[in-house]
């Protein structure tokens, strides 16, 4: 056995000089010198004895702006691996979800608190609820995660969805095939359907979430007349280069298949791609690079204006999934109650914050908690913050320490029976509402 670790070395600094940069590029990366092959993409004899293995993470017959595959140059193929056994799922579900009948009511919670007993990423999955089906590649789960130990020789792949983590206290370091992200709090990552990772936590602790899209790979939204900068730049999105360990010792390999979980053991580190190529890749983005585009008159747009990636579904124009923020931003606009709006939408709308306050709420939402305002439910304001907006001096005004976001969603989205039934859940939180006061000044005619 040699203890080569590229992984480990990679992991040194997260400065964009150890990533590649983009969206959607078709990168190319080697470990060793002259172990990617050249001109041709599974050569009779790989270099440096690899096996070629391709990750076609769309149909091979994709049109080519949909395409996404990647090759890999690794030390042994995938295959090698004894018959799956099934796992124990815990508290993670996938769509259809149909455990209790979703309630039009507006929904709050509060933190999950952390486990008590050891807990690493996968086992402290905890789904919300969702939409759609996940056999019928529509649909998104919402989870969150809590965690307080690394996951230690031991792979996962989601084979339902890709999942889009959005980590809110404690830093990730995402060991994949195709190399190392270390993510912080206000950073996210995606990990494509079907690719192998494995996450360490480096402050001990980990508190997050997740939307796992069944539908179309998140993208990039088209910008219209916005032009061809702003919003999220392609070139904040950071991919990894490749780094792989060189290791004989029993893994464990756990895959979310069909809703369920299934487990074999490895005699290897699964993280042993030593080159590849291609655009089925892990990325992650600061959120913190996002350009924020607002009314400079009157007004505000629609919150589609913060929408950092999208799932189309197959209506144009109206999103499986969009993951939108609210980040820092000024607010100048005249004579225009700067808040969001009153309002219902035939969207539905799970929202968590990452760090900070949230401008159309005084008190109740809370880092690592969530709300819930599905398809039509009213909501907007409360009452405090509406009083204290209406008054307020319309001089610029920035909003700063706040990141909000938004899986906004075209299904309703069905909370699991856990979510529903959970302490967590604030019985109050319509309350919120209660001390809207009338106001209208006119008589009858
Ligand atoms: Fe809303």
């Amino acid at each position: 056995m040699t203890s080569t670790s590229k992984v480990e070395m990679s992991a040194a600094s997260s400065t964009p000089a150890n990533y590649q940069v983009g969206f959607g590029n078709l990168f190319a990366s080697e470990a060793v010198p002259g172990a990617l092959p050249q001109g041709r993409n599974s050569p009779q004899r790989a270099p440096l004895g690899l096996y070629a293995e391709l990750l076609s993470g769309t149909a091979f017959t994709a049109p080519r702006a949909e395409n996404r595959r990647t090759w890999t140059y690794r030390i042994r193929p995938s295959a090698g691996h004894p018959p799956f056994k099934p796992l124990e799922g815990g508290l993670l579900r996938t769509g259809p979800f149909d455990e209790v009948p979703p309630p039009p009511t507006q929904l709050r919670w509060n933190p999950f608190p952390m486990p008590e007993s050891p807990t690493d990423f996968i086992q402290g999955l905890v789904t919300i609820g969702g939409n759609g089906d996940a056999g019928a590649q529509l649909g998104i789960g919402i989870h969150l995660y809590l965690a307080n130990r690394s996951m230690t020789r031991r792979a996962f792949y989601n084979v339902d969805g890709e999942m889009l983590i959005v980590p809110q206290a404690g830093r990730l370091r995402v060991v994949t095939e195709l190399g190392v992200l270390d993510v912080a709090p206000r950073e996210i990552c995606v990990l494509p359907r079907g690719i192998r990772f494995s996450i360490e936590l480096p402050d001990g602790t980990a508190r997050g979430y997740v939307c796992e899209n069944y539908g179309a790979s998140l993208r990039l939204p088209e910008l219209g007349p916005i032009g061809s900068n702003g919003l999220a730049n392609a070139r904040d999105f950071l991919a990894p280069v490749a780094a792989f360990q060189d290791v004989e010792e029993r893994w464990e390999l756990v895959a979310k298949f069909a809703g369920n979980l299934w487990s074999t053991d490895l005699d290897h580190s699964p993280f042993d791609v030593v080159a590849w190529h291609g655009n089925h890749v892990p990325y992650k983005y600061d959120l913190a690079h996002f350009m924020v585009i607002g009314s400079v008159s009157f007004d505000h747009p629609d919150p589609s204006i913060y929408t950092v990636l999208t799932s189309p579904s197959e209506t144009a124009g109206i999103a499986n999934i969009d993951f939108v923020i609210f980040p820092p931003r000024w607010l100048v606009a005249e004579d225009t109650f700067r808040p969001p709006w009153y309002h219902r939408n035939t969207m539905s709308e799970y929202m968590g914050l990452i760090m900070g306050a949230y401008d159309a709420k005084a008190e109740g939402f809370v880092p690592g908690g969530g709300s819930l305002h599905n398809a039509w439910s009213a909501h907007g304001p409360d009452a405090d913050t509406f009083e204290r907006a209406s008054a307020a001096n319309l001089a610029p005004h920035k909003l700063e320490n706040t990141m909000a976001f938004m899986f906004e969603t075209r299904y309703i989205v069905r909370p699991t029976r856990h979510a529903i039934e959970s302490p967590h859940l604030q019985p109050d939180y319509t309350g919120c509402w209660n001390g809207l006061q009338r106001h209208f000044a006119g008589g009858a005619r």
